[in-house]
């Protein structure tokens, strides 16, 4: 009945429910209980029958009921044994297979988390290892205790006739062409089903989290449309499935009944013609409809375990997923001291992209040398600094640390010695120390305080409600832009890196707070090879050069006031983006230039 073939994936799944094997065990020994009571049951029916009501044995009226006692007992312990020990196994394959996909999750690199969507993510590690359970302790469960009782049952039927007994079996194949034929098409179903449901949860991630913009732009009630539309999907879909698992169970009580039509003409008319006891007649029949359940249990296996395949195939694909950004045999350590960073020839085209996001960029920041990028958006800013820790891996070319290549070193080593801050201000929902702390969790108080206090948000954080110990998510959209980056801020000087990156980092500062924070940035960049991203000219000033990037290629590079002079692409990057600012140098003419566009 299990009509697929092993491959390496479900070889680990079937070693992860053999690790279990001694609870296993105990639950067979349960299920054998179960099934064996069963079909006692059913046995002592003759006996009732014969020696009871017709022979009228004062012994075995006592003797039976208490057999009876006895079987009810021992069954009923046996369920609740088999009930929780096979739900233990389950239980811990779903908590296995969700740490290893949370793990393995982790441990891909970024591009997987640009291509797949968050809700679909989570749908994988919530839903579908639910199915895989179900899968596991149904398929389990009915292939042993169904199975049993089944074996027991058949022995009672052959036992008491065997020649009706074969008859009666001659249509059971019959049975089994609709078993097959459903668990194909539930299949089908379950796949569009989860794929539906993980679109869904992808949807509401989305449109909660993003609710502000849903409300700012009132598209609610498309939203509401859109909902309903993945709703009435899945209604759909859910209801295929209902229907061929609906049908099974009809279409076997049907062909049941027919059994049982010919068992009451053939054996009635042998109880007539007194080749055969009412008793027998009765232990039979009971026997014949007490298999209806199992038989209607096993049926519904292949249906689980169609549905569990499915969801395995979808898990697996996950985990079968390698990390494009993985360490080489033997990495390179780095160790925590100023850092000589070279990009030499370096392209980048992303993943099923035509053109090339850069082109050819050839770097040297020396240790401590504070390195500006401008240009437009656009221009390939982002991508180079992203590929120092190894967000993503160069199409061409090499960065160099130190002279060592950086795919030669360990992974985790190069990001130690790098903090960053960027423009998206991500914070996790717990305390503000915490996040300060996020790259050096056990960092002492004071290290706390004072990276909070260099990045100018130790007086807010004084004033939120419960001080350090605020949770981010308590204080719900509370935290305005600029204070969020500031805590951004103070988390990377708490890491006190060698390498500092800071693209946009004061972009959601206003001018005053921006000044202030400038500041401490500057005290941070002291000694730490930075690369610095900005539009503002007073964190542009501060570099010892400025390299202007167009269409992923190095256009400009030297200091402010020759770049200046020479009047080419940051001459106008200057005035375009600059000129308004307060704190710009507008040491050099041009002022009457309409000069008042802010990209970015
Ligand atoms: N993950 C990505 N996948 C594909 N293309 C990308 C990705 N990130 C950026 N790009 C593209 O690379 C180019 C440079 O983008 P970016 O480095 O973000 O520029 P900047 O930071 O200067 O604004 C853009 O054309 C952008 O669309
Ligand atoms: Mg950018």
């Amino acid at each position: 009945m299990i009509l697929f073939s092993l491959k390496p994936r479900h070889k680990i799944l079937i070693g992860m429910i053999r690790d279990n094997w001694t609870r296993l065990f105990a639950a067979m020994g349960c299920m054998l209980v179960i099934a064996a009571t069963t079909s006692a049951t059913a046995f002592l029916v003759k006996p009732v029958l014969d020696d009871i009501f017709f022979n009228k044995d004062q012994t075995m009226l006592t003797l039976i009921p208490l057999a009876v006692i006895l079987i009810y007992f021992l069954r009923g312990a046996a369920t609740y044994g088999q009930e929780y020990l096979m739900n233990y196994v389950g239980e811990g394959i779903i908590r296995r297979l969700r740490n290893m996909l949370y793990n393995h999750i982790q441990d891909l690199d970024l591009a997987f988390f640009q291509k797949e969507r968050t809700g679909v993510l989570m749908s994988r590690i919530t839903n579908d290892v639910n199915i895989i359970k179900s899968m596991v302790s149904t398929s389990v469960t009915s292939m042993l205790r169904d199975a049993f009782t089944i074996a027991g049952l058949t022995g009672v039927i052959f036992y008491r006739d065997w020649k009706m007994a074969a008859f009666a079996f001659l249509i059971l194949p019959l049975a089994f062409y609709p078993i097959v034929e459903f668990g194909r098409r539930v299949r089908r179903v379950s796949t569009g089903c989860q794929q539906a449901m993980a679109e869904m949860s992808s949807f509401l991630h989305e449109t909660l989290s993003g609710n502000k913009i849903v409300k700012a732009f009132g598209r609610e009630n498309d939203e509401k449309e859109r909902f309903a539309k993945k709703t009435l999907d899945l209604f759909r879909l859910e209801m295929k499935g209902v229907v061929a698992n609906a049908l099974s169970s009809p279409v076997m009580e049907f062909l049941a009944g027919i059994g049982i039509a010919f068992i009451i003409w053939y054996g009635g008319s042998r109880v007539i013609s007194g080749t055969s006891t009412p008793g027998t007649f009765f232990s039979f029949m009971a026997a014949v409809l007490m298999l209806y359940d199992p038989v209607k249990k096993l049926s519904k296996v292949n249906n689980k375990i169609q549905q569990g395949l499915a969801a395995t195939d979808r898990v697996f694909d996950i985990l079968e997923r390698e990390s494009d950004i993985q360490d080489p045999p033997t990495p390179v350590e780095f160790r925590n001291r100023p850092h000589h960073v070279r990009f030499e020839n370096v392209s980048l085209r992303y993943d099923g992209e035509e053109t090339r996001a850069l082109k050819g960029i050839d770097l040297d920041a020396a240790p401590g040398e504070v390195l500006a990028l401008v240009g437009m958006s656009g221009g390939g800013k982002t991508s180079l600094v992203n590929l120092i820790p190894r967000f993503y891996d160069v199409s061409e070319g090499r960065i160099l640390i130190d002279q060592i290549d950086i795919r030669r070193a360990s992974v985790a080593s190069l990001r130690r010695q790098i903090a960053i801050v960027t423009q998206d201000t991500i914070l996790f929902d717990h305390s503000v120390r915490y996040n300060i702390a996020y790259g050096k969790p056990n960092a002492a108080e004071e290290e706390v305080i004072a990276a909070a206090k260099a990045a100018y948000a130790f007086d807010f954080i004084q004033h939120l409600p419960r001080g350090f110990d605020t949770r981010i998510g308590e204080l719900g959209n509370r935290l305005s832009g600029g204070q969020k980056q500031r805590i951004c801020i103070a988390r990377a000087l708490l890491k006190d890196a060698p390498i500092l990156i800071l693209d946009e980092a004061t972009s959601a500062l206003d001018t005053e707070s921006e000044m202030l924070v400038q500041k401490a940035l500057e005290n941070l960049m002291r000694g730490r090879t930075t690369f610095v991203i900005a539009h503002r000219l007073s964190t542009i000033s501060v570099a010892d050069r400025i390299m202007v990037l167009v269409d992923g290629k190095v256009v400009e590079e030297g200091t402010h006031q020759t770049l200046l002079s020479r009047r080419g692409e940051y001459f106008k990057l200057y005035q375009m983006q600059f000129s308004n600012d307060p704190e710009a140098d507008l040491s050099v003419s041009e002022r009457e230039t309409p000069a008042a566009v802010t990209s970015d």
